[in-house]
């Protein structure tokens, strides 16, 4: 079992949870994942590192609450335990010699921007960060965010907080304005990173995305998170989740990630029934 240490609500649908899970917390390197089951009948769930304190033992996730695994696990509090907590999973993101990085995130993509973003600023590294959400009450990590970054825009859909635009037309402005980078680094919904890829194509940026959202046992078995990079077939899980973002076939993930939808509307309100709560 596995001790849950404490639990933030960072806006009404997410939520940062820390876990005491010792030995995951001495490997867990940035762009790594867990596997984690809430219960013993759960279901297994992948969610990527959010933060590590190698000395206390702990491990820092933040989930969004989309559906009805996310629900059964945000049912649980700080002191009551996870049944599984798996990892660390994933090849670690590649951050080393990186001279100037721009850090694109959306929405709870966001929570796994942010190491990468705390990691490079840590190396020394000029940080870059855009990070974009619908509106003001989605905002999160912008404090965190604004530490570890030289620069720093907040993007909202409806200009309900710092500026009215998309990430994209941010990052379209800097690399209009002379900005080079060794690296875009994109986390977010697949949409916005096919249209960052397509950002920085033009400009020849070498844009690294993480297609984690598409991973459903994260173990390389159930091919959920198949994917056809440079028109070859590669699993998030095993190969990833990092990959060339120039190189991605986004309009087959997309339409992929979309399969799923009627199973999990179906579960999603089966939760809601059981534990009386909805869910935007
Ligand atoms: S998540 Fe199942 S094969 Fe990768």
């Amino acid at each position: 079992m596995y001790p849950i240490i404490s639990k933030e609500q960072l806006n009404p649908t997410v939520a940062r949870m820390v876990i005491h899970a010792p030995l995951v917390a001495r490997k867990a390197q940035v762009g790594q994942f867990i596997i984690l089951r809430a219960g013993e009948r759960s279901k297994r769930m992948p969610f990527t590192v959010s933060d590590v304190d190698r000395e206390l033992g702990t491990v820092a996730i933040i989930y969004q609450v989309v559906g009805a695994g996310t629900m059964e696990l945000d049912q649980l509090q700080a002191g009551q335990s996870l049944h599984d907590f798996v990892g660390p999973l994933g090849t670690p993101s590649e951050l080393e010699g990186l001279k100037k990085v721009c850090i694109v995130g959306g929405g709870v993509g966001c929570a796994i921007a942010y190491p990468a973003a705390k990691a490079l600023h840590r190396m020394g590294a000029t940080v870059h960060s855009i990070i974009g959400f619908r509106s003001w009450d989605l905002v999160i990590l912008e404090e965190q965010f604004r530490q570890v970054s030289d620069r720093l825009r907040v993007m909202t859909d409806d200009g309900s907080h710092g500026e009215k635009g998309l990430v994209t037309n941010a990052l379209q402005e800097w690399l209009e304005a002379g900005e080079r980078y060794d690296q875009v680094i994109t986390i977010g919904p697949l949409a916005m990173m096919k249209f960052v890829a397509a950002t920085t194509r033009p400009f020849g940026v070498k844009t690294v995305v993480s297609m984690n959202s598409i991973m459903v046992d994260g173990t390389g078995m159930c091919g959920g998170c198949r994917v056809t990079v440079d028109g070859q077939t590669r699993f998030a899980c095993v190969d990833g989740p990092d990959f060339d973002g120039h190189l991605i076939n986004f309009d087959e993930a997309i339409a992929r990630s979309r399969m799923y939808l009627p199973f999990e509307q179906h579960a999603r309100e089966d939760a809601c029934r059981l534990f009386q709560k909805e869910i935007r």
